[in-house]
């Protein structure tokens, strides 16, 4: 059943049919295709839109909004519970966005008070060493609300700087980096990574690959054939040696106060992605990053809790005793957080356990991966 709360506030439930539609449709056509792929239909908490997807991710881009966000001559259609898959309960985005904080506030929080943000006021934590770098990282949040600021000069390369020193599985460094800042190219990306609006007000878009071609072509000019980047294991070292890097350039552009997102729904559309910017075979996109300085004037999102450390980490052996308990205190903390936010409470372990009930799209990711030349045996 729909669930009358999912569209809790919004203006009504929407779809939009972008107009780089691949086809034209009918109405009838897209809840018909809706309905009988049991698409997911989700509500954005904060922007009042209904975000409506194709398995294939054929239809998606589909999104409602502020007059700002919304597409050009997109077409939009009020949905009614029946025109909604019945099967499909919505959702929350998995993308918080906008709850009510100064950004300075939280630049410049002690220690202590990060700590209590990061795992909720009833955690006891032992007193650690100092470490300005720890600082930074335990004030961490995404940051999904861009000004027009232009980035300091040197700034890419510094980022650059502190992603190569990352550690590299053999030092094979199997990863590399594209910086968009064409604005056209930015929207084309935000569309196929689900119409993010801040993938466009970004005034930097870093593009983190796993580049296994680079890879190729140095056996191929020693005349060694690339047996290896057929194989899983390599496409693993670089997707890990592209997350190390890029995490390096987060934590060194958050020391400089800029604002960072992750954008995994780069892997939305693989092959277009791609193609968008010109990958050789044998290389894939494993994530964008957005960097930019925060808008001071548009609220922004706190500190986000963890799970309680006793969940992640464990001593000398696996153990998942305590996880029940853990889990149900974080759900609390998680929700104390969201109301702090004047967020929707959604509940943290329903929403993950959708979240790997099915991918939404990216079950396909395979496949598109072998029509990149990443056979990944
Ligand atoms: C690999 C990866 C992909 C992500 N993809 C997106 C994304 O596509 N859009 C977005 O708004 N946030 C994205 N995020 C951000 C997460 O939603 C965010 O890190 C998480 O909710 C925790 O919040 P925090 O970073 O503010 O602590 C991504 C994060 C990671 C690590």
């Amino acid at each position: 059943m729909v669930r009358p709360q999912a569209a809790h506030g919004l203006l009504g439930r929407y779809c939009l049919l972008p107009l780089n539609m691949a086809e034209t449709i009918t109405t009838e056509a897209f809840l018909r295709k809706c309905r009988g792929l049991g698409s997911p239909v989700e509500t954005h908490p904060f922007r009042a839109a209904a975000r409506v997807r194709s398995t294939r991710g054929r239809y998606t881009c589909a999104f409602a909004g502020t007059r700002r966000n919304r597409t050009r001559g997109a077409r939009r259609i009020r949905l009614s519970d029946q025109d909604l898959p019945m099967n499909a309960p919505l959702r929350a985005s998995p993308y918080p966005a906008t709850p009510p904080v100064h950004p300075d506030e939280v630049s410049n929080l002690p220690r202590e008070e990060a700590l209590r943000r990061r795992y909720g006021p009833e955690a006891a934590l032992p007193p650690m060493p100092a470490s300005p770098i720890v600082d930074t990282l335990l004030r961490h949040r995404s940051v999904r609300a861009f000004s027009d600021q232009f980035l300091p000069d040197g700034t890419l390369e510094m980022l650059v700087a502190a992603g190569q020193s990352a550690a590299s599985s053999s030092n094979v460094q199997a990863w590399s980096v594209i910086a968009v800042r064409d604005p056209a190219r930015k929207v084309r990306l935000s569309v196929l990574a689900g119409n993010q609006e801040h993938i466009r007000r970004c005034p930097l878009l870093l593009l983190w690959v796993a580049d296994l071609a680079r890879l190729d072509r140095i056996a191929a000019s020693r005349d060694i054939e690339p047996h290896g980047t057929r194989y899983l294991e390599m496409l693993l070292v670089g997707v890990i040696d592209a997350a190390l890097a890029a995490q390096n350039a987060v934590l060194a552009a958050e020391s400089i106060g800029l604002g960072t997102v992750y954008i995994g729904a780069m892997r939305n559309e693989p092959e277009q992605v791609a193609a968008e910017v010109g990958l050789p075979d044998d290389a894939m996109i494993a994530f964008g990053l957005c960097v930019g300085f925060e808008d001071p004037s548009a609220p922004t999102a706190d500190i986000k809790p963890r799970l309680p450390q006793r969940a992640v980490l464990h001593h000398e052996q696996y153990s998942a005793q305590s996880e029940p308990a853990d889990v149900s205190a974080y759900d609390q903390t998680i929700a104390g957080f969201q109301a702090s936010q004047g967020m929707r409470a959604a509940d943290w372990s329903l929403q993950t356990a959708r979240r790997v009930h099915e991918l939404r799209g990216r079950e396909r990711l395979s496949e598109a991966l072998r029509a990149l030349g990443l056979g990944m045996r």
